[in-house]
């Protein structure tokens, strides 16, 4: 069965189904605006899967895996004649009280283990490879806490896709044929009011998620007057199929700097599928019903990327050495 053979995978560039890890760096990077740097990042790029291998075969049992997202504005310099259909940045959600912002992302790492000295060593030696070329826009450790709770105390992650369901849900296929196999990631960083939310009745919290806190059981909202964020996030198109998405959320934080947040991160094979959950959540349904978590819950970044396929990645060194001969 294939589901359990992606789980024995030891190290596995460009794998999105790569199982829950325990710990997670998600880096978020610009390439500098000259030819050279471009090569240097093409460069670097294409030898994630290498690196991967240096790092992760020291502890195969920890899993460590990395994905690689690109934007749209990198996909442009790159000049490869064909885009995936549907890639455009991340764009910028203004609800009557709350928004959500566009930063800036040209290149999405996603790495993950379940040894955090794994992740912490890939980071590094990938940036060595990266060096002058790119600059760091958001770097985030982020960890699993407890059974998989985010840091509101609720089970993150229950209702993703699986088995079967998971690659339709996730990767592009005969639609984009030139991109089938790859998968449109958006990321945001959140932070919480963790006193504001303390000051919440669990009975309150759970009517906002819509699961109960302690057993996470879904709740029925069909009855509320308020949509709850699980419903909010549930997108079901006009002949009534629902479509969902992969999301590896994890926590992070310092709490001697009373910093406490959610890193989202979503893949999906279709990107639109993505864009109207954070419409839903921002703008409301009906208009004005917003999520009620965004209360507690400021976005502070947002992005989005193309992962392209492992076969696709490794074409990038004809890209670079072209790109090297222009600088
Ligand atoms: C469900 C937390 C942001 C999409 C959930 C659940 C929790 C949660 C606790 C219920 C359990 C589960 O099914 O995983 C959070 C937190 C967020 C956040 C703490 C950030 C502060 C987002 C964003 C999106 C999203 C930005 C989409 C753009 C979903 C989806 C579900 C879900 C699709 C499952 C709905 C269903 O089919 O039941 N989230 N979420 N979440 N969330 Fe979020």
């Amino acid at each position: 069965d294939q589901g359990s053979s992606w789980d024995r995978v030891p190290i596995d560039a460009q794998s999105i189904n790569a199982p829950l890890s325990r710990a997670a760096v998600f880096l978020v990077v610009t390439v500098n605006d000259t030819p050279a740097a471009l090569a240097k990042a093409c460069d670097a790029l294409s030898s994630v899967g290498d690196l991967l291998k240096d790092v992760g075969f020291r502890d195969l049992t920890a899993h460590l895996s990395c994905v690689v997202g690109i934007g749209s504005d990198l996909w442009k310099r790159l000049g490869i004649a064909k885009r995936p259909a549907e890639l455009k940045p991340f764009a910028a959600i203004q609800g009557a009280k709350h928004n959500a912002p566009a930063t800036a992302g040209d290149v999405l790492f996603h790495i993950r283990a379940d040894r955090a000295d794994l992740v912490f060593e890939f980071e590094r030696v990938l940036l060595d490879k990266l060096g002058d070329a790119v600059q760091v826009e958001d770097e985030v450790s982020g960890f699993r806490y407890f059974d998989a709770r985010d840091l509101l105390g609720f089970v993150d992650g229950t209702a993703n896709p699986d088995g079967s369901d998971l690659p339709a849900a996730t990767q592009v296929g005969s639609e984009d044929p030139a991109f089938c196999g790859g998968s449109y990631v958006v990321v945001q960083k959140y932070l919480h009011d963790l006193t504001a939310w303390g000051q919440v009745p669990v009975e309150q919290q759970e009517k906002i998620i819509g699961r109960t806190k302690l057993d996470n059981v879904e709740l029925d909202d069909d009855a509320w007057a308020q949509k709850t964020h699980k419903t909010l996030a549930t997108i079901v198109d006009e002949k009534g199929v629902e479509h969902d998405i992969l999301r590896d959320n994890m926590p992070f934080g310092r709490p001697g700097q009373q910093e406490f947040g959610t890193y989202f991160i979503g893949y999906s094979r279709r990107l639109w599928v993505t864009e109207k959950m954070l419409q839903r959540l921002f703008i409301g349904e009906p208009v004005g019903k917003y999520d009620r978590l965004l209360d507690f819950s400021t976005a502070k970044t947002g992005c989005t990327f193309f992962v392209p396929t492992r076969a696709m990645l490794g074409n990038l060194p004809q890209l670079a050495t072209a790109l090297a001969k222009k600088a």
